[in-house]
């Protein structure tokens, strides 16, 4: 599969969209807020352009994306006052593959505008929002030309799945993977990654800034991931005879979560970066708001369920579009009604769904 032309979230605003199921990776945001702060205030004490060019790379669609956009804006706003400087003009790219849904972004534009010229002062002609379709696997921008890039929530996307390599019935890597198929992610992972460093160095102005976050694990981590149940599923589909044995031994998911010593590896041997901040937060894929949801967080047995459907739609909201050019639309609705079910078994075992998201502040070396 060619993941450039195959991988997007899920379009629109609808029940099963990415821009109605992106809570957990608009909390990441806000966790990371702080140490993008830092790199910005860094930034800025060293370069003052006149007109700041940010990317955001693997955006989606929906709310989050412009979320990005108001946080640097903020920031950069409350800086420039105190150091009594004029504001810059602000130019965003908004990067995604090709079949991201841009137009979800487009349509949130006029009211975003309309809010920063009203709430924040910023006159049209201060703010220009492009698009930049393409993988960030390849060249983007013109050499020296960002001051700031930002990522967050895809870096754990590689560029393509490792082979299959006698994991037949999974489609990610379990406690029970053989060694040559862990070697096989963890080789993709530092391939792609190392990759993607090198070409923002060059993107990048001397000293400019980048503020990364990606979905991580850890040594201790005992659960199964959301992926690891994704194959589970769909192995027991295939038990019913409701799935081709030979798709699901053809297919396994681009995505490779490492470990924080694992990113820390690839930034210093790939050499174009200074590291100025790595860390780890802890995040409940079943449910990271609870007031919003009404959750009470006793684990009764309408709690774990409306947990459960949270963390289904999450997950649903990204792999269903890889998942249907596998297996077929028509199989969608039973394949998570499935997981779902495997997941409230998962918290009446373990009770909690955590994970660990690492975020990573980069300085280009000069
Ligand atoms: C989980 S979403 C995160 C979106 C957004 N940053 C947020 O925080 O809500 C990950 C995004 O990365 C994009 N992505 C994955 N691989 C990519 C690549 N090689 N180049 C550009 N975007 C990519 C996916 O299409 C998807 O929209």
């Amino acid at each position: 599969m060619d993941m450039e032309q195959v991988l997007h979230m899920n379009h629109g605003m609808g029940d099963n969209s990415y821009a109605n199921n992106s809570i957990i990776q608009k909390k990441v945001m806000a966790e990371a807020k702080p140490i993008l702060e830092e790199n910005i205030m860094r930034l800025y004490s060293i370069i003052q352009p006149q007109c700041l060019k940010v990317a955001d790379l693997g955006c989606s669609s929906g709310p989050n994306a412009l979320q990005m956009i108001s946080n640097v804006i903020d920031i950069v706003d409350s800086t420039s006052r105190n150091m009594n400087l004029k504001p810059p003009v602000f130019q965003f790219f908004l990067n995604d593959l090709f079949r991201n849904d841009f137009n979800t972004i487009f349509k949130l534009l006029p009211q975003f505008l309309e809010t920063l010229e009203k709430k924040k002062g910023h006159k049209s002609g201060s703010c220009f929002i492009n698009a930049t379709p393409g993988t960030f696997y390849k060249r983007l921008f013109p050499d020296d030309s960002l001051h700031l890039v930002h990522s967050s929530f895809s870096l754990h996307w590689l560029s393509q799945a490792p082979k299959k390599l006698d994991n037949k019935e999974n489609v990610h890597l379990t406690s029970t993977s053989p060694a040559a198929m862990q070697r096989a992610y963890v080789e993709q992972f530092q391939k792609d990654f190392k990759l993607f460093l090198k070409l923002r160095s060059q993107e990048l102005v001397s000293k400019g800034g980048m503020v990364l976050t990606l979905i991580g694990s850890d040594k201790t981590q005992k659960f199964r991931t959301a992926w690891s149940l994704v194959g589970i599923t769909l192995n027991d589909m295939v038990l019913e005879n409701l799935i081709e044995e030979l798709k699901l031994e053809s297919f396994n998911l681009p995505l490779y979560d490492p470990t924080i010593e694992e990113a820390k590896e690839v930034i210093e041997e790939e050499g174009s970066f200074t590291i100025q901040k790595l860390e780890s937060v802890i995040l409940d894929w079943g449910a990271p708001n609870i007031n919003d949801k009404g959750v009470d967080n006793n684990n009764n047995e309408f709690d774990i369920n409306l947990k459960a459907e949270f963390a289904t739609k999450f997950v649903r909201a990204a792999l269903e579009p890889l998942l249907k050019a596998q297996f077929g639309e028509e199989l969608m609705d039973e394949l998570f009604l499935r997981y779902k079910n495997k997941i409230v078994q998962l918290i009446m075992e373990v009770e909690i769904l955590e994970f660990p998201a690492h975020v990573i502040s980069l300085i280009k070396k000069v």
